[in-house]
């Protein structure tokens, strides 16, 4: 019996090629539908493979009669209604490590060039000007990273900084004494973590209780000056809270990947000069993006061979 696999979100086409090489897998790529276009294509399919743009919503879910496994070429579940995909018996994968290189590096590379103003300095000499003063930056060496979230990129980073001569301090509630002491870092609560920090980066899922995590009462414990990096989420930092923070000075700089919503409708954080920004282009790289469309492509070859998946 054909299994048909319907892609949603642009894939690799290297990264597919497990799926490509099965008997009996049927390939749709349908990369621009709207919601309520995939609504109406998305019965009949037994695997959806998404990358974050897709919404794979509960009204999603009970459309999809058919629907046995929903494959995340990525890390972030929070685009998958997950209760609602349980209920119906659907299996969701995801890949946790094919991105974390690409989004560490993405990430020491908003550090550094928020440190130094990069993109603005960039774009001044575009428009001819050649300015030198507006754009003094800082050192990275002797000052404190705080790493918010010491999963799999946070402690990418962590190494990466160290490498700048940084020190680090990071907050997880799975970080133990012995794991820091192992890895070279401090560690403490949220807020000590805040305190000490020159730059916070966040890398936590987005999930209830990191929603707003950086808010307006965590800018006021940080350091003045401060800046920020989040390339995990959007949602981890209340951006309202953010502009505030950035307009009296508290924040001397941010360096956003990610955003409350996404694609990005409200441009107010960028008329701001210190905020600096990418869309959502952590993981955008050729490695990373074949190394996780190659998991899940995988996951559901076992799945239709053998019923099993790799991280189920
Ligand atoms: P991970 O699961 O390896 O690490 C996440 C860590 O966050 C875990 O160690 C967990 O214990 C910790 N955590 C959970 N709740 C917390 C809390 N309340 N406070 C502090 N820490 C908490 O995940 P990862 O691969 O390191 O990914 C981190 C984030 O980066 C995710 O949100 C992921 O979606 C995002 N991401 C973004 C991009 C991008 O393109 N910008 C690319 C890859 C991953
Ligand atoms: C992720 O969670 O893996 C990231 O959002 C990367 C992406 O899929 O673009």
């Amino acid at each position: 019996m054909t299994f048909h696999v319907l892609i949603s979100d642009p894939l690799s086409e290297e990264g597919i090629y497990p799926l490509r090489q099965a008997d009996d897998i049927n390939i749709v790529m349908e990369t621009n539908l709207s919601e309520a276009e995939l609504a109406q294509r998305i019965d009949g399919f037994d695997a959806l493979l998404v990358r974050s743009q897709t919404q794979v919503t509960r009204e999603l879910i009970e459309k999809a009669s058919n629907l046995k496994i929903i494959g995340r070429a990525g890390v972030g579940v929070d685009n998958i209604d997950l209760e609602a995909a349980t209920e119906h018996g659907i299996i969701v994968v995801n890949a946790p490590d094919g991105n974390t290189n690409s989004a560490a590096e993405h990430t020491m590379a908003m550090l550094m060039g928020m440190a130094r103003k990069i993109p603005q300095a960039y774009n001044s000499l575009k428009q001819g000007k050649w300015d030198r003063k507006a754009y003094v930056g800082v050192e990275l060496k002797n000052k404190t990273l705080g790493v918010v979230g010491f999963g799999r990129i946070g402690q990418e980073v962590a190494a990466r900084a160290k490498g700048q001569r940084m020190n680090i301090i990071a907050y997880d509630p799975f970080l133990t004494a012995e794991k820091a002491e192992k890895l070279g870092v401090d560690f403490g609560t949220v807020e000590d973590v805040l305190k000490a920090a020159d730059f916070v980066t966040v890398h936590t899922p987005l999930l209830k209780e990191t929603k707003h995590l950086i808010n307006a009462e965590a800018f006021k414990v940080m350091k003045d000056g401060v800046q920020i990096i989040n390339c995990a989420r959007g949602g981890i930092i209340d951006e309202s809270a953010l502009y505030d923070a950035v307009k009296s000075g508290k924040v001397a700089g941010a360096a956003l990947d990610v955003f409350e919503q996404e694609p990005m409708v409200d441009f107010r954080l960028l008329e701001l000069p210190e905020i600096i920004a990418t869309p959502h282009l952590g993981a955008s790289t050729f490695e990373a993006q074949e190394s996780v469309a190659v998991d899940v492509s995988q996951d559901v070859v076992s799945f239709v061979k053998h019923g099993t998946v790799r991280n189920s």
